[in-house]
């Protein structure tokens, strides 16, 4: 069975020159020890990035499109905005609302940030709900106000964690609550210990794997532009975590990317 890239933003400006090509080698020809993957979906961290994932999915069979406002983005939204992500996730190819959530990371300019972060992620949770698409959630330094806002929800949309970044113990609390959650290159880092103890807590019926291209390459190709392809190193990590066949990930990230997004 081949992979599936879960989160990838071949739609951001990083893949402007040569974006055919990718697409080409991701899902057709492969390249050197890296199959080609069956899908990918293509996340939306604004509407421009949206209508764009959108687009994409749009002119090929195997790409998959997600459409939200990341947090950082969530101060430069014009009045219709709500209305537009609404009208692009009820596209047939679009498989959900993402990635949406709240982030910290950048954030030293205080709590009116995190207020409107909460605003504009609860509105496009409620979206989800009401169309009954999952979530892509992003979780950035910011897992108590998150883990708050899930259990003020009571009965959150379903959903994936991607980039898992919390501990364990987050990792083992998610998956209790019904969660999917997702990994990315990082997780190969020297410095990603807590990574590798969390994946120990989330088992193979709730994992996905992910590259978050360009971002965060997985080793040995940290430094350069990550692609889908490399999807196959994080699922190896994985597999070589778990003590199982990098097959058995594989077919496992696979059919729970399609029972989530229904992929067909
Ligand atoms: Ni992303």
């Amino acid at each position: 069975m081949p992979l599936i890239d879960t989160h990838a933003h071949l739609n951001f400006q990083a893949f402007e020159t040569d974006r055919e090509e990718v697409i080409q080698r991701t899902l057709v020809s492969g390249k050197d020890n890296f199959e080609p993957l069956e899908a990918v979906v293509n996340v939306g961290a604004n509407l421009d990035s949206s209508r764009k994932a959108l687009q994409m999915a749009k002119e090929n069979k195997k790409i998959f499109a997600s459409v939200g406002v990341h947090p950082h983005h969530a101060s430069q939204l014009y009045s219709g905005w709500l209305k537009e992500i609404e009208s692009l996730a009820l596209q047939p190819k679009v498989v959900a609302l993402g990635e949406i959530g709240l982030d910290l990371h950048q954030y030293s300019s205080g709590i009116g940030d995190l207020e409107k972060q909460k605003e504009i992620f609860l509105t496009q949770v409620e979206v989800a709900k009401k169309i009954k698409k999952p979530v892509i959630f992003h979780c950035r330094n910011a897992w108590p106000d998150l883990l708050d806002i899930l259990d003020y929800l009571k009965n959150p949309p379903k959903g994936v964690f991607h980039c898992f970044s919390g501990t364990r113990g987050q990792a083992k609390f998610l998956v209790e609550s019904g969660f999917y959650l997702s990994f990315t290159g990082n997780i190969t880092y020297k410095s990603a210990g807590n990574l590798r103890e969390a994946v120990k807590e989330v088992p193979l019926e709730r994992l996905m794997v992910e590259t978050d291209c360009p971002y965060l390459p997985p080793e040995p190709f940290r430094g350069l532009r990550n692609e889908p392809l490399y999807v196959k190193i994080v699922a190896s990590q994985i597999a070589e975590i778990k003590g199982l066949p990098l097959a058995t990930v594989v077919d496992a990230t696979t059919e729970n990317a399609r029972k989530l997004f229904k992929l067909d």
